[in-house]
């Protein structure tokens, strides 16, 4: 029988984009399978519902509509891209740096990292949400998998956001002070571009349609992460591909003067902003590779596309991010 995908955010920048990605891929197992895409809005169902999927609009926080919805549907798989109604969840990969609370340095995704999670504690709530996640599984009988996604960019693929959330942040902000700001240290977070995440998502999905066991639950961790993102050179090529453009004063790249001040401007969370903007977290992925992952981008691509990051902004800033609007 035809499995039953449920895609959850799926108006969104990654949501849309992985959704992208499934309806494409024709010669896979994915192919036989029905697609669901939860969307928040009528505006969103109608701008989807020409893809010739199940468009559901569904409120993630009304826990009723939810089961309602993945029970009518008969939902085999479940992918969740949804932000979470917790902006402080979305700095998960600060998680495995100093600044979210992991001593342990480099880390794999196939470390027993359940474990050292348990032993850190739930102060963070994206570990707390981890935690939650494979414990509630595996009481339920679902096999867990979870992806830590780091800044994301590159143009969406999805039908409704196709801008991601650090970078085009960062140049807005910039035009809007015709200055472009740095923080005083640096960071270097993993980062990947949108093309190479959603075929993480694919490829997990394609081995449980194929019945291929593959590391879930407390194993479960797919670090999507390619390469490193060096902020201060980012801000100076921002800077670089604005000034050209006459869209700041200067082509030189300023310190911010206060991160709370930073955190407002880019609608970061105050809490977590020094940690998303300068903490780097050494990620190392196995598990996306042994399933035959093969990322197309590279630091060297990502830092010459600068320009089309501004570009994107530019061409594609209709639809207001919100996803840090809880706070
Ligand atoms: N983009 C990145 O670089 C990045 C990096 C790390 C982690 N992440 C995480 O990945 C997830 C997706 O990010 P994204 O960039 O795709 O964000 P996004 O473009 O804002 O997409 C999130 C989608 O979730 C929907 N949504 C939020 N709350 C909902 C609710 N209660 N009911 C129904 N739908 C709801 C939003 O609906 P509306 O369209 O109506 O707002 C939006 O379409 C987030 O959890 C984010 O923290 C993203």
């Amino acid at each position: 029988m035809a499995q039953n995908i449920l895609i959850t955010g799926a108006a969104g920048y990654v949501g849309g984009s992985v959704l992208a990605e499934f309806i494409s891929r024709t010669k896979s197992p994915i192919k036989a399978a029905n697609l669901h895409a939860a969307v928040r809005t009528e505006e969103q169902v109608k701008a989807l519902s020409k893809l010739g999927v199940n468009v559901i609009q569904l409120d993630l926080s009304d826990e009723a509509s939810v089961i309602t919805a993945v029970l009518q549907n008969e939902i085999d798989i479940a992918i969740h891209t949804a932000s979470s109604a917790d902006s402080s969840l979305s700095s998960i990969t600060t998680l495995f740096s100093e600044d979210g609370g992991w001593t342990y340095g480099e880390v794999k995704d196939s470390d027993p990292i359940y474990e050292k999670d348990k032993q850190i504690g739930r102060s963070h709530p994206a570990r707390a949400t981890n935690l939650l996640v494979i414990e509630q599984a595996k009481e339920l009988g679902v096999t867990s998998f979870i992806v830590p996604v780091p800044p994301t960019y590159g143009r969406g693929t999805g039908e409704w956001r196709k801008l991601s959330v650090n970078i085009p942040a960062y140049v807005r902000v910039s035009i809007a002070n015709k200055v472009v700001y740095k923080f005083d240290r640096n960071g270097s977070p993993p980062a990947l571009h949108i093309s190479d995440l959603v075929t993480i998502y694919a490829l997990i999905v394609e081995k449980i349609l194929q019945k291929e066991p593959i590391p879930s639950g407390e194993e479960g961790y797919y670090f999507a992460a390619v390469h490193r993102a060096p902020w201060w050179e980012i801000m100076q090529l921002l800077a670089d591909g604005l000034y050209a453009r006459g869209l700041v004063k200067e082509p030189k790249v300023q310190v911010w003067p206060s991160y709370d001040e930073a955190a407002d401007q880019l609608g970061l969370p105050r809490l977590y902003v020094r940690a998303i903007g300068t903490s780097s977290g050494d990620l190392v992925p196995v598990h996306p590779y042994q399933l035959g992952w093969k990322p197309q981008w590279d630091q060297k691509r990502f830092l010459e596309s600068m320009d089309d990051e501004i570009q994107a902004v530019l061409d594609l800033d209709t639809v207001k991010p919100t996803l840090f609007d809880s706070l």
